[in-house]
Order: C-alpha cells, then structure tokens, then sequence
C-alpha cells in the first residue's frame, strides 16, 4: 500500500529512530509499503520515517547497470534493519535527491568506502561491503534514522539559499 510521504520541514524528520525488536508481520506490511511508496515516487530509497514510522528500517532499490531499462525489480530490494557502520573510509562527492525534499539536488561529501552490518525482515545478519553508489546511499538513509537531511550537509550560504526557495514553492 502507498503511504503519504513526510515532507521537509516536518519534525518527524528530526526523530532518531528506534531499534526493531520484532521481526513479525507488522514489520514486513511495513517493508512491503515502503517500498510501494518509494516505487509510486520513482525513489532509489527510502527510510521508514519518510512514511512516520520511527523505526530502524530503511530500503534501497539503486538501478542495475546491466539492465538497460533501468528497470527496479523487487527482488532486488535491499532491506536493511539495525543497521550499524563498522567502518567508513575515504571521501567521495555526488549528486543527492531525497523523496522528502521533491526536486532537490545537492553535491555531498560522504564517505566512499563503508561496512556495514544489519539484519534482515527475518532478523538474520548480514555484512555489506561496498563503494560508491551504495555507500552513498546507505549513509543517506541511515542519516534519516538518526534524524538528519542530506540538505544539513551543505555549506551556510548554500542552506541558506535553499530555505529561502524552499519557502517560496510552498507560498
Ligand atoms: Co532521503
């Protein structure tokens, strides 16, 4: 089922997210309607507080290289519980957008390199080892869970220019 999207500057945002703690149904209706929601918007990702549920559970569905359609299949869905980074190394710049803050795109510095370890809709562990494309993505939903917008990330002047259009499209 899709569910309304939190727009920025909705203080739900700003929640830090708990821990789950039961792997149950009420944990899979969850994923299953993130990721109805991420799809309906066309988003790489999504945490669960983007839909007002504070809980420690994001998904990922980046486009495969090899499909040149750029098809998402839901097999492919990465979905992270508890995550927790074991390391973060290096430093790389891309171009973020982020479905609470439509038609935003920013250049962030975040790290390239990062391991990370989670569990899945079963509670089973698991170790994420990447770079890039995933590393970005996984450190920008995983700033959802603490609270945090990609948008935080930017210079003074450039947030500054940002609130000031951002209020504008909502007047
Ligand atoms: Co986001």
């Amino acid at each position: 089922m899709v569910r309304d999207i939190v727009i920025y500057p909705d203080k739900r945002l700003k929640q830090i997210s708990k821990e789950v703690t039961a792997f149950d149904s009420e944990l899979h209706d969850l994923l299953d309607d993130m990721y109805d929601t991420m799809v309906s918007k066309s988003g790489v990702g999504l945490a669960a507080i983007q839909i007002g549920v504070a809980k420690r559970a994001l998904i990922i569905n980046l486009p495969d290289d090899d499909n040149e359609d750029e098809i998402q299949v839901k097999e492919d869905t990465l979905e992270i519980i508890n995550p927790v980074f074991i390391k973060k190394e290096g430093s790389c710049k891309h171009q973020e957008g982020c479905l609470s803050i439509p038609k935003v795109y920013e250049d962030i510095v975040r790290a390239e390199h990062v391991i990370l370890e989670y569990q899945d809709r079963h509670g089973k562990k698991h170790t994420i080892d990447d770079n890039e494309f995933l590393a970005i993505a996984l450190q920008h939903e995983i700033d959802h869970l603490d609270g945090k917008v990609f948008i935080e990330k930017l210079s003074f002047m450039k947030r500054k220019k940002f609130e000031k259009e951002w209020k504008k499209r909502f007047k």
